[in-house]
């Protein structure tokens, strides 16, 4: 076979080997990652702020033309994306598999391909994607992650990596709740006096790849929230308390707020800032700073609001002449009712046009762009949510993402970006590669056909079933064309993974939404087809994004399911007669509610994205060796995902459906709740704050301290195989 090999060209090829040693060495060190056995056939050089992909007539010769290393990295996932029908996801990448390079697959002009981003910025990451996602990353998960990220085109990710001197002054919270200490939402550990250490030498790693990669990273700055002693050492600092924060104890919140207009905040905004140069180099002028986020100023006056953007600016623009501020725009959605147009206005005074970006943080859902004329003038970023806490119903809106995004491109002239913003990423990839996407086009992307080629890719390089692209056509229709609530937070998550109730738990929306919004027959119809595609062909299990994907809708139609049992349950309960019913008999009827259970668990073992194991393996990791400490960050992550506070301050936000955590967690609960029902045979006699306390509460704390692999049955890694289990399963329907 011919060689093909792909160079970047348009300038000299002698520049493109000068630059080599120079900026281009992180997209060569990506490919070598992620193709290594054509490693060499790549050239790569710099020419313009877009890419070009071509072959030269009668060579085998792939050229690709671009400006910036973020392009190239794109053009390169362009090229091996839709002529190898491979992929990179969040969870596996299949370019290594790769039997040779494919000839280049023309679409449009002389067989080209190319881009140009409609937009010069690609955001990635909110704040709390670091409590929720990756707070107990490795170095091997950051760079299989900073690769999807250049490979889609992200070239600006927030890098709140690992633990960094910005912090000095303020008062630390652990690993998976450093999130909110930074937001001064929290403040401390909770149930630990631990001096907690980070592995430091990987942040290193990670600002060089982010550098490499051609991304302009978004560094920490001094945000105003201290610790409070801070007035023992400067007894005139004008502190103010900040607000307190979802029932924390007042220990643990009543955050420490120095305000900008203080002297003292401009040299603490230099030490931090000049730290991080020293550490990093002048990698950025682009720093996130959150003041207000689900914190109130203390005070509404506009004259005031202006004086701390005004305070804050001006320290930036001390530390660094050339400094932007990145703001989270979140507080002008979620404290609406504080936020009125007059004091937007007024906040957003202080800094100059083009001294602040902000992040329209939930454009899909609610943007406040509108209201506030875009921003008043400022630069701005179009972002995307969608996903709350990590939760994992399929859900999204495909359209809303492309034509929103494309008519705001039209509307507003200071619209600088796309950006993902999402609080955790879990499934539903499809819903953030076409935002990606959309990026690089300047007419919305059209749903049908952009559907097929991402099938394509993300189960390539094997040839996909026709079933299997329908099916995906039709999940699209049902689950991401989801207009039934323009509200917020509409990424369901399960029933089964709030506390076992009478009532209350269907139909939520806002936080722990649990309402259903298609029609569940439809899925398990189009579930049933796929499982019928494996059973036909069950190498198909071996992609890794085919397995994913079979155990993720499984686990929507067990979840759904779940629902419809427990209204089965629940209408045969309310009709108990005490005199009448037996225990035996109750139990006997929430016996099939409680197998699913059950058998989610054992469909979720067999994947390892979707394991308890796994995230506690890795937060034991990050102790590096040591045990006292590793059972501490244990506790961090299983309370996280549970209650989320030491006395469940907000209890089950964060669930997650994984294998080991559903029978373990949920599991017993509902059987507690089950048993209490049988033995009480009156619905009139359930207390629920009763149950909550004296009996769900009690096993959850428990629960937190308990290690994992300590029972036989619990292990770390996947167990058993999905078939068997799915051609049992579809018996039952
Ligand atoms: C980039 O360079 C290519 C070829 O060198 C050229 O055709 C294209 O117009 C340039 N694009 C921009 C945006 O300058
Ligand atoms: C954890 O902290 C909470 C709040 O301070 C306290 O009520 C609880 O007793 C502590 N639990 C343990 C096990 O230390
Ligand atoms: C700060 O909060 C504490 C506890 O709520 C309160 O006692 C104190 O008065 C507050 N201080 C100020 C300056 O508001
Ligand atoms: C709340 O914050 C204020 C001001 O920093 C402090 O004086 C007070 O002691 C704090 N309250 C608690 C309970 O920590
Ligand atoms: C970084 O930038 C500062 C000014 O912002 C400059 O004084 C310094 O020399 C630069 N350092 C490097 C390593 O480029
Ligand atoms: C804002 O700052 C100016 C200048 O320091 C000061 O005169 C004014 O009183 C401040 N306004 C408010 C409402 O704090
Ligand atoms: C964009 O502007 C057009 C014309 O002014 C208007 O009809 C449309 O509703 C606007 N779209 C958005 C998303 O604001
Ligand atoms: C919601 O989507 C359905 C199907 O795609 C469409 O028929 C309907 O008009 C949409 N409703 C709204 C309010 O956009
Ligand atoms: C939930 O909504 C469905 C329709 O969407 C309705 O049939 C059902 O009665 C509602 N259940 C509760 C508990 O509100
Ligand atoms: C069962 O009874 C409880 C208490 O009256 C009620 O809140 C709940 O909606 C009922 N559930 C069903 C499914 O009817
Ligand atoms: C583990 O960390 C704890 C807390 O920092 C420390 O007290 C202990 O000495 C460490 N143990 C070992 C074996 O290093
Ligand atoms: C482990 O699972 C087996 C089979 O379900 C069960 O018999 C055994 O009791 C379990 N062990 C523990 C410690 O729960």
């Amino acid at each position: 076979m011919k060689l093909i090999s792909l160079i970047i060209a348009g300038l000299a090829l002698l520049q493109a080997v000068l630059c080599a040693n120079s900026e281009l060495h992180g997209v060569y060190n990506l490919v070598a990652r992620q193709l290594p056995q054509f490693a060499d056939r790549f050239e790569f050089a710099l020419v313009n702020d877009s890419y070009t992909i071509s072959s030269e007539t009668g060579k085998d010769t792939i050229i690709i033309s671009g400006t910036t290393v973020n392009s190239l990295a794109r053009g390169f996932y362009h090229y091996v994306r839709q002529c190898g029908s491979v992929s990179i996801s969040w969870t596996a990448s299949t370019i290594s598999t790769l039997g040779s390079l494919p000839r280049l697959c023309g679409e449009g002009h002389h067989g080209s391909l190319d881009g140009v981003a409609v937009v010069p910025w690609r955001y990635y990451f909110n704040t709390v994607t670091f409590g929720y996602t990756t707070a107990f990353y490795s170095w091997a998960d950051w760079e299989h992650l900073l690769d999807w990220a250049a490979m889609h085109g992200i070239n600006m990710p927030l890098a709140w990596f690992g633990f960094s001197q910005a912090q000095i002054m303020t008062f630390l919270s652990g690993p998976a709740f450093q999130p909110w200490n930074r937001f001064g939402n929290i403040q401390g550990s909770w149930n630990s006096s631990l001096p907690l250490e980070w592995p430091r030498q990987q942040m290193h790693l990670q600002q060089k790849i982010v550098v490499e990669l051609g991304m302009t990273p978004v560094l920490p700055s001094f945000t105003g929230f201290v610790h409070n002693a801070i007035t023992d050492l400067y007894p005139d600092a004008a502190v103010i308390n900040s607000s307190t924060w979802s029932n924390f104890p007042l220990i643990y919140t009543n955050v420490t707020f120095l305000e900008p207009l203080d002297p003292l905040f401009t040299k603490l905004q230099v030490a931090v800032i000049q730290r991080q140069r020293t550490y990093y180099g002048n990698v950025t002028h682009y720093y996130t700073l959150d003041q207000y986020n689900e914190n109130s100023p203390f005070s509404g006056d506009v004259g005031y609001l202006k004086n701390v953007s005004l305070g804050t600016i001006e320290s930036l623009r001390v530390a660094d002449p050339d400094a932007v501020w990145v703001m989270q725009g979140w507080l002008f959605f979620s404290d609406a009712s504080f936020w009125t147009d007059e004091r937007i206005r007024a906040y957003l005074s202080g800094p100059e046009i083009g001294q602040l970006l902000i992040l329209d943080l939930f454009s899909e859902g609610s943007p406040q762009w509108q209201r506030t004329n875009s921003y008043y003038g400022h630069d701005w970023i179009w972002c995307e949510l969608h996903d709350f806490r990590g939760n994992q119903g399929l859900e999204g809106n495909l359209p809303t993402l492309t034509k929103g995004f494309t008519s705001a491109m039209a509307n507003s002239s200071s619209l600088v970006g796309v950006g993902l913003t999402m609080e955790g990423q879990e499934g539903n990839q499809i819903v953030y590669d076409i935002l990606l996407d959309q990026a690089w086009s300047s007419s919305s992307l059209n749903v049908k056909p952009y559907t097929t080629e991402f099938v394509k890719a993300r189960y390539g390089p094997m040839t996909v079933p026709e079933d299997v692209i329908e099916c995906w056509h039709e999940l699209v229709n049902l689950v991401y064309m989801n207009n039934a609530s323009s509200v917020v937070n509409v990424v369901p998550k399960s029933i089964y993974e709030l506390a076992p109730n009478i009532n209350g738990l269907l139909n939520i929306t806002g936080h722990h939404p649990t309402k259903a919004f298609y029609d569940f027959s439809s899925l398990v119809d189009i579930w049933k087809k796929l499982v019928g595609t494996v059973v036909a062909s069950p190498t198909m299990l071996q992609h890794p994004h085919a397995h994913y994907d079979l155990v993720d809708i499984t686990r929507q139609v067990l979840a759904n399911q779940f629902l419809d049992l427990y209204v089965d349950f629940m209408n045969f309960y309310n009709s108990t007669d005490p005199e009448v019913s037996t225990y035996s008999e109750i139990v006997e009827r929430a016996k099939p509610l409680l197998d699913v259970l059950s058998t989610a668990d054992r469909v979720l073992y067999t994947d390892v994205n979707f394991l308890l194991g796994t995230w506690i393996a890795r937060a034991r990791a990050f102790a590096e060796g040591n045990d006292t400490i590793a059972d501490y960050y244990e506790f961090e992550a299983r309370n996280q995902i549970t209650l989320w506070g030491p006395t469940g301050q907000i209890n089950n936000y964060a669930s997650k459906q994984w294998g080991g955590l559903v029978g373990s967690y949920y599991l017993p609960q509902w059987e507690m709740f089950v048993d209490t029902l049988a033995v009480q045979r009156n619905v009139s006699a359930f207390q629920p704050a009763t149950f909550q306390h004296t009996v769900l509460l009690p096993f959850g704390i428990q629960w937190q301290w308990e290690k994992w692999g300590e029972d036989e049955n619990q292990t770390w890694g996947v167990r058993g195989d999905l078939l068997p289990i799915l051609v049992e399963l579809v018996k039952k329907f």
